[in-house]
């Protein structure tokens, strides 16, 4: 079975009074009832723009591959819900039904797995690319170079017909490798020797192998780590347009090659607003313990904005009443920390805040509620993962969505390079004045 592209309803028009004169714009209609209006030729009808800082109000494409509802909590990948993927997927089929939109029959699945395994490996020559990082350097810094880096063993990647052809063989290399590149980033930076990956384990559990094992003694994979991990993998798999899928989606616009613009959408997601909230969580939780509060003396803090301080893995610019994967996550912390016999006072903490934010106007009128961020890093923690590497995680976790939003882009025959507009605000025209007469 093929997916399809179900074409957006046209449903109508909106009609706008811009300087006393009326104009008429057509209405686009999802398969899930959401109304956008097309202004596409609203500057050409009247010299104005649309202004929408940071894009709340704005679609910036129509898009077949996740849909959210953030009033109701909804989240489905190519209709599939969510909680539904996280108790029977594993996150290589899940891959699979991102980036083709179907899920695999047991010949795809297979066929995808052997793509995978066969590109597990690097290219010998990126050990030298290793080599020159420092070993303080942050594992996302390595990450995005390591991926762009990986582009330039593939040549055939800037030409068209080639980039469309050689598709899965480059969407099954970038997800299989990043993971080689995530774990040797973590041995180089803890000055270990490289650990290549096994062909006979599966991909999470070639993760941990590669990360955990010694060159001349295997890690023992218990089945509860690797589970928890592959749903951590699920659950991050795909958010339509967040920033670092916008970015990727920005870049693959310019017909860049898909390594480039995943190795951006990296960059994008390092940033504690997004994929680097689940190490700013982790941060914060410890401070709080650090200080002996148990977690009030930092929300009032939070409350009154003093020193800018935000609770972390808390909000979201679209779910408003609350996040799915927070809640599959949180019970899945519960569960892993027992399975392992942890006790880890950080997660008291956290269940404390979330008490707290839960039951207090300042989050409930602003309808903040934990998002997957709040508890994904005390997992991470309990099976060994370092905090600098939570958001690596994730970006291994995010690689199918962004290489699905990627094809969707190469795939649509009217994409055209994104290049928004703005409302200039500088300086009116002046002249040069000759450096001897500056005062
Ligand atoms: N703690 C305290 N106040 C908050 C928080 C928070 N975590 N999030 C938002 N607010 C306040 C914000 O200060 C503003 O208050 P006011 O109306 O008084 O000015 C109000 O709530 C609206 O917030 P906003 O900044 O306009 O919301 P946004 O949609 O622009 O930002 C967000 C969304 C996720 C960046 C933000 O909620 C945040 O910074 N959260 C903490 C970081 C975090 O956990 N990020 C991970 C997001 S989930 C993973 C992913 O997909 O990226």
């Amino acid at each position: 079975m093929q997916s399809c592209i179900k074409p957006p309803r046209m449903n109508g028009t909106v009609e706008m009074n811009i300087d006393g004169k009326s104009l008429e714009f057509p209405t686009i209609v999802g398969s899930e009832g959401e109304v956008g209006i097309d202004i596409g030729t609203l500057r050409a009808k009247t010299g104005a723009i649309t202004i929408d800082p940071a894009y709340g109000n704005t679609g910036s494409c129509k898009s077949a591959i996740t849909f959210i509802d953030g009033e109701k909590g909804i989240l489905r990948y190519r209709g599939y819900d969510i909680a539904d993927l996280a108790a029977k997927s594993t996150f290589v089929e899940t891959s699979y039904l991102l980036i083709y939109g179907h899920l695999p029959n047991q010949t795809e699945l297979k066929n995808f797995s052997t793509l995978l395994t066969g590109n597990q490996m690097l290219h010998e020559g990126m050990r030298y690319n290793f080599e020159g990082f420092p070993t303080t350097a942050h594992p996302m810094a390595i990450l995005s170079a390591m991926i762009n880096a990986a582009s330039s063993y593939h040549p055939n990647l800037c030409c068209e017909v080639n980039r469309k052809q050689c598709f899965p063989n480059h969407a099954a290399r970038l997800i299989s490798q990043v993971r080689t590149i995530a774990a040797f980033s973590y041995r180089k930076a803890h000055g270990l020797p490289t650990v290549y990956p096994k062909s006979s384990l599966c991909y999470t559990e070639n993760f941990l192998h590669m990360m955990f094992s010694a060159p001349n003694e295997d890690t023992v994979l218990k089945p509860e780590v690797v589970r928890a991990l592959d749903l951590i993998f699920i659950l991050h798999a795909d958010h339509e347009q967040n920033c670092s899928t916008s970015t990727v989606r920005t870049v693959a616009s310019s017909q860049a090659n898909l390594f480039a613009s995943c190795s951006a959408g990296v960059c994008a997601l390092w940033g504690p607003l997004h994929g680097g909230a689940n190490q700013a969580v982790l941060e914060m939780l410890e401070e709080i313990h650090q200080e002996g509060d148990d977690g009030t003396k930092f929300l009032n803090a939070v409350k009154n904005k003093t020193g800018n301080r935000k609770l972390m893995g808390f909000g979201h610019r679209v779910y408003k009443n609350f996040d799915p994967r927070a809640v599959i996550i949180k019970e899945q912390c519960d569960k892993v920390l027992a399975q392992l016999h942890v006790s880890d006072p950080l997660l008291d903490i956290a269940k404390k805040l979330e008490e707290i934010a839960l039951n207090d106007d300042y989050f409930i009128s602003r309808k903040l509620y934990p998002n997957v961020d709040f508890y994904s890093g005390i997992i991470m923690r309990a099976i060994g993962i370092p905090m600098d590497m939570f958001t690596v995680m994730f970006a291994i976790g995010r690689m199918p969505g962004w290489i699905a939003n990627y094809k969707e882009v190469m795939d649509d025959t009217d994409a055209r390079i994104v290049r928004p507009r703005q409302i200039y605000t500088g300086e009116n025209l002046r002249s040069y004045t000759p450096m001897a007469d500056r005062a």
